[in-house]
């Protein structure tokens, strides 16, 4: 790998906090010019969190980060001069911003299949426990990370429960029993 010797982002022991939620603990980090990295975690671990902290689309609480010579949580920094050299692709799922993981997961089921609520609700907390992410229920996609969008997503589709998901076929099932 050709690297030259200077960090093109430096973060220095950050910290981010959602509420109490700590989603960066001391976070330090040099990345050279030229270097490819990858973040590995477990969903949820504050992989969007840093890398959204780069270019200031999320405020940090503590620590720096300074992105080719630019403090950019200092507020006299310029932020779209930085933008303008930072690319970023989103992570993003087609589940409803509005509503609730809850609706979210309710809504097609009660329209769309005519269950009673009670049906619906049932299917909903199953799947979400499947899918790990039950203590999410009452909150908005917007509060999610990626990954956990993405299973709402994943939990909304099985719910409605479309052909082929579910049949007893061993080689069809997707939801083991
Ligand atoms: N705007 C927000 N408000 C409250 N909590 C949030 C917000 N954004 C993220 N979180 C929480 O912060 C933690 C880190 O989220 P982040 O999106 O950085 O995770 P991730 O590592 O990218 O996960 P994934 O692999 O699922 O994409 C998660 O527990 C998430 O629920
Ligand atoms: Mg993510």
């Amino acid at each position: 790998m050709s690297t030259s010797s200077k960090a093109i982002v430096r973060i220095q022991n950050v910290y981010k906090f959602f509420g109490t939620l700590k989603a960066l603990d001391n976070v330090s980090l040099d990345i050279y010019d030229g270097e490819k990295v990858v973040i590995i975690g477990p969903s949820g671990s504050g992989k969007s969190t840093l890398l959204r902290s780069i270019n200031r689309l999320e405020k940090i609480d503590a620590g720096q980060i300074i992105v080719d010579g630019y403090s950019v949580h200092d507020e006299k920094t310029d932020i779209n001069k930085v933008r303008e050299e930072v690319g970023m692709v989103f992570q993003s799922f087609n589940v409803f911003p509005h509503k609730t993981v809850f609706d979210n997961l309710n809504l097609a089921q009660t329209v769309v299949r005519k269950r009673s609520k009670g049906d619906a609700t049932k299917i909903s907390m199953e799947l979400l426990k499947k899918v790990g992410i039950t203590d999410k229920v009452d909150q908005y996609p917007g509060k999610l990370s990626g990954g956990q969008q993405q299973r709402v997503a994943i939990a909304r589709a099985l719910a409605m429960k479309p052909k082929s998901c579910c049949s007893t076929s061993p080689h069809r099932r997707l939801i083991p029993k």
